[in-house]
Order: C-alpha cells, then structure tokens, then sequence
C-alpha cells in the first residue's frame, strides 16, 4: 500500500497536483485555507501516517509525533521559517525535515521594501487623512517622513533574503549598507558591499534597520529596549522575520515615546495580533498580517517544492531543500 500523508492545509493548487500526479501517496488535507486544522483534530490525523506536510500555524512538537507514532518518516514545511518545528525531537527521532528558502525570497525583498516606504514615508497615514478629510490644503511639513536617499541601512541577519532587499535598495541611492550577523558572511556581503559592524553599532548607525534573521533562541527578543535604546530618533524598524525576535512591549515604548521614528512589521506576536493591541492605536506602525511570501506565483512555488521534498524525502532520496538537523 501507498505511503499515508497527511497536509495540514488546503495549499495551492501547484503543490496539490504534484502529489495526486505522483501516484506515489494516499493522502488526506485539511480542506481549508481560511482556518487551521484544530489541534484535537490534528492529533488524530497523523496517527500512522508516513509524512506530513505542513504550514507554519501547525506546532510539530513532542506531542504531535508521538502522535503520530513511527511510521513518520518526513515532515515538510510550506515555509522559509521552523521555528514552529522542534528540531532536537525530529532529530531524535530520526525523521527528515523539508522546507522552502529561495523560492519566496524575490517575493519577501519586494514586500520589505513596499513595508519600509509604507512606513518611512506615512503612506498608511496619508491615505487615511485623504479618505477622511485632514486633506485641509498643501503643508509644508505635513505628513513628512524620511528618505533612502544618503541613508544608512542596517541589516539583522545577513542571507539571501537580505542581500536581496539590499539589492532592491540600493537603486535608492542607499550611502551605506551595514549588517550583522553571528559572524562576518564575506560571500554574501561582497555582493552588496555591506560592512559588518556589531549589534550595537547596527542600531546606531542604521537609519533603516531590517531584520532578516531566523527565530532561534539565540535571537528570541534580541530586539528590545537595549536595541531602541541606541536607535535614532529619525530610524525606522522593519520586521519580517518572525515576530519573536522583537519584545513588542520594548518596541511600542520606543515608539510611543518617540525614542524611534516608525515601525514596520509583517510579523508579530501573536499572530494575528489582536485588534485591541495597543500597537494598533500607533501612527508610526504599520502592522502587515505575514504577507510578505504572499504573491500567487511564489505560494504557487512554496506548495510545489513542498510537495516535492515530501515526495522525495519518502523515496528516501535527496530532498532539493533539506534542513540539516
Ligand atoms: C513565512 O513566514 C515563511 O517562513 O515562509
Ligand atoms: C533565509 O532562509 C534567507 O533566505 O535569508
């Protein structure tokens, strides 16, 4: 018999062919995309099977293997992220992990940017005034924000998704890219002639500072009030990581008391954030719902080379992208 699996959304159409064309598996989804499979649910219906395909709502911890029980061979993830993956269990128990870098990064550096000049230029701000009447007549300083133009970009986390919205930058007339990283990343730097400064001289020097590292526990909050504290009054904050690596209560003082000049998230904590978060009621936050893959190709892409990392990782063959664990 065919090897069960189990897809824990209705994912585009793309990744869905591919696995009812392969002939390869028999395979059950949660049949819709609007919400995520409850966890009761969820529990039951990996008992037994042989993979699992997932998306990041779904948390693959302790509990939901043994769940799942031995069978379970591969997991793979429709997303760049694992941090809602416990990677120490799924080593453990010896069961391979795919997941979807490169195919959304062209995607994630066009949002950062469409993010940074929503932010830095007050575009949510200025359509809402047009919209509501504070449109009283042409003002000099009305609605003014910062510019690219001769500016300082820092980068949190250098790889191929921020080298990529470097790229995309730098047409601006950026003066000067500045990264950090665990270490130096030479390779990739070069491409965009950043130079590697330390954590703090990033939030000092950073007119724009994008964070595009991984949620690890290294960088759990590794954006907090120390951060903001060094930043600019002029500086601008965009997030589209992961929401976890910014302590949010930090960030909305550094926003509220003017310490930073404006944020852009299209991550948070939690997510979604409630509407009565007191991040809501800022001007100087624009608040994205985790769109930033979100382009009909580049989902279309994710669920294709999802399915095929399952496919392979089944026939215990080389997935194209596999977490080393
Ligand atoms: C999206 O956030 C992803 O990890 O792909
Ligand atoms: C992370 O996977 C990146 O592409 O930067």
């Amino acid at each position: 018999t065919l090897p069960r699996v189990y897809v824990t959304r209705q994912i585009p159409s793309e990744g869905l062919k591919i696995l009812q064309d392969s002939g390869q598996v028999q395979f059950e989804l949660w049949d819709s995309d609007d919400v995520p499979v409850p966890r009761k649910e969820l529990l039951q219906k990996v008992k037994g099977v042989d993979g699992l395909l997932c998306v990041l709502t779904e948390k693959i911890d302790a509990e939901l293997l043994d769940a799942a029980g031995s069978n379970l061979k591969v997991v793979s993830t429709m997303s760049v992220g694992f941090d809602h993956l416990s990677l120490e269990e799924l080593k453990k128990r010896g069961i391979r992990v795919g997941y979807t870098p490169e195919v959304l990064t062209d995607a994630v550096a066009e949002l950062t940017v469409a993010l940074l000049l929503a932010t830095s230029r007050r575009l949510i701000e200025a359509t809402h005034e047009a919209k509501t009447g504070g449109w009283g007549t042409w003002r000099t300083l009305w609605l003014c924000g910062y510019e690219l133009a001769n500016s300082t970009v820092g980068i949190l986390g250098l790889g191929r998704i921020g080298v990529a919205i470097a790229e995309r930058l730098a047409p601006f007339k950026v003066k000067k890219f500045i990264y950090t990283d665990v270490a130096p990343r030479p390779e990739l730097a070069k491409a965009i002639n950043a130079e590697y400064v330390t954590l703090d001289e990033l939030a000092k020097q950073s007119d724009f500072l994008s964070v595009c590292c991984a949620l690890t526990p290294e960088t759990k909050e590794i954006c907090n009030k120390n951060l903001f504290s060094k930043m600019k009054n002029t500086s601008i904050f965009i997030n589209t990581s992961r929401g976890g690596v910014v302590n949010q209560e930090d960030l909305y003082e550094a926003l509220s008391t003017g310490q930073i000049a404006g944020a852009g998230l299209d991550v948070t904590v939690p997510e979604p954030l409630p509407t009565s978060h007191p991040l809501f009621t800022l001007k100087n936050c624009v608040i994205l719902p985790h769109i930033a893959s979100a382009s009909y190709s580049t989902r279309n892409a994710m669920s294709a080379l999802a399915a095929n990392n399952l496919l392979l990782g089944l026939r215990s063959q080389p997935m194209i992208k596999e977490l080393k664990l």
